[in-house]
């Protein structure tokens, strides 16, 4: 091709996608906590994060995320937003009902009958003069083509955003998810209650209609950290290894700058992966999206959302083809779901991330080796 001194259209459009894959600020929208590391690993500016309704009360959610924040000594420098409090459309009422003509979920969320909340916002400190859907458009808006939002818990917060500013698909550097799992019928219907919780796309189903909303916007990127995050789990070896890294548990329970690896770690024991040993689910997504070669494969897929709520797979994700994916009737998305992902990387990047002095990081000086 001849070399000419002003760009085509197709370069630019090029160089902008590829400024975009390279873009290194990030939006994190949770139902709770995760890890924060990855990003701030990856060199990633966080210009905001919200906490959310969804596994946890949004008021449970901004704690956790706030304590996380805290134990990193990072409040300062990335600012904290409440996001949404409730579903688009679905209660806890239809909740219920919908379990009881299709089936009861093993895992409810705040929409666990006799749900309490643990924290109040007093014992939050957070930026409360705008709500998170607003956080996010204003960022995006600032960084046009640089802003990646992460979503790991109910879409409903980036759907109201969307619904304010529907540019915001195509002005963000993409959506990263956690949640849209397939194949996970025969898992879940033979590997008992624990198994079923792992398999049910809570993150969907508690706001299918966001979901559909998110999940079928124009974005540049979309990609979906699907079920594969489930086989990622803690083990009794990895915390050894820590823990042998660091010099034993008590350095770590004596170190103010190590509350992040004491959260991890706990007592040095182990329990097996349960409900006190969950899969690594958001920390897996997130640590996908900063350190892409972490994705060993993944596969280009149209996706939707069942909204149907007399359907036994309403807030369930389908893929498609591109070939046979619906011309009508239904929109859809296009996505790269991740299919596999190289565990052994993500554990020693964790330890990288855990070997390092983040306490300074906001007065500039962070982050130091341990
Ligand atoms: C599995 O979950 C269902 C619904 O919550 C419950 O009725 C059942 O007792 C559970 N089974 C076991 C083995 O815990
Ligand atoms: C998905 O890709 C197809 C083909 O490239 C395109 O026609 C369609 O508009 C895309 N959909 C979205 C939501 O980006
Ligand atoms: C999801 O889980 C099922 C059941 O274990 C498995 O067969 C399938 O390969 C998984 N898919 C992905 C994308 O991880
Ligand atoms: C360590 O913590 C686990 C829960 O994370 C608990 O099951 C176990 O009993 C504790 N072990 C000791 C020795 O305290
Ligand atoms: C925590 O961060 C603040 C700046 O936000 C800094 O002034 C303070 O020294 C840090 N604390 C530690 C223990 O590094």
């Amino acid at each position: 091709m001849r070399v000419t001194s002003v760009l085509p259209p197709i370069l630019l459009a090029l160089s902008s996608y590829a400024q975009a894959k390279d873009a290194k600020k990030v939006y994190i929208d949770n139902d709770g906590d995760l890890q924060l590391l990855f990003p701030l690993l990856g060199g990633y500016e966080v210009v905001g994060y919200s906490g959310s309704f969804g596994s946890s009360s949004l008021v449970d959610s901004m704690y956790a995320i706030y304590s996380s924040l805290e134990d990193l000594n990072v409040t300062q420098c990335i600012p904290l937003y409440a996001g949404a409090e409730a579903p688009l459309l679905r209660t806890y009422n239809t909740f219920q009902d919908w379990e009881k003509l299709y089936g009861p979920l093993v895992w409810q969320g705040a929409y666990t009958p006799g749900y309490e909340d643990l924290a109040t916002f007093d014992d939050i400190k957070y930026d409360d003069t705008k709500p998170g859907a607003l956080a996010l458009i204003e960022a995006v808006k600032e960084s046009p083509g640089e802003v990646k939002i992460f979503a790991a818990g109910l879409m409903t917060t980036v759907a109201q955003a969307l619904s304010i500013y529907p540019k915001l698909a195509e002005e963000a550097a993409g959506l990263y998810i956690m949640g849209g799992y397939v194949d996970g019928q025969l898992a879940s219907a033979t590997g008992g209650n624990f198994t079923s919780d792992l398999f049910s796309d809570i993150n969907l189903m508690q706001d299918p209609e966001a979901a559909q909303m998110v999940l079928t916007a124009p974005w540049d990127e979309l990609m979906i950290a699907g079920n594969v995050t489930n086989y990622v789990v803690k083990t009794q070896a990895y915390v050894d290894e820590l823990l042998q890294n660091v010099g034993g548990i008590q350095s770590i329970n004596q170190n103010p700058k190590m509350k992040a690896l004491q959260t991890f770690v706990g007592n040095g024991t182990v329990p097996p992966v349960g409900e006190t040993n969950l899969p690594q689910w958001d920390s897996v997504a997130i640590a996908a999206m900063v350190f892409g070669d972490m994705i060993k494969s993944s596969a280009n897929v149209r996706v939707a959302v069942d909204t149907a709520f007399d359907s036994p797979f309403y807030g369930n994700m389908r893929i498609w083809s591109g070939d046979l994916a619906p011309r009508g009737g239904v929109r859809t998305g296009n996505a790269t779901l991740i299919t596999d992902v190289d565990e052994d990387m993500y554990f020693s990047l964790l330890t990288d991330a855990f070997m390092k002095d983040w306490t300074s990081y906001c007065s500039g000086g962070g982050p130091l080796e341990l």
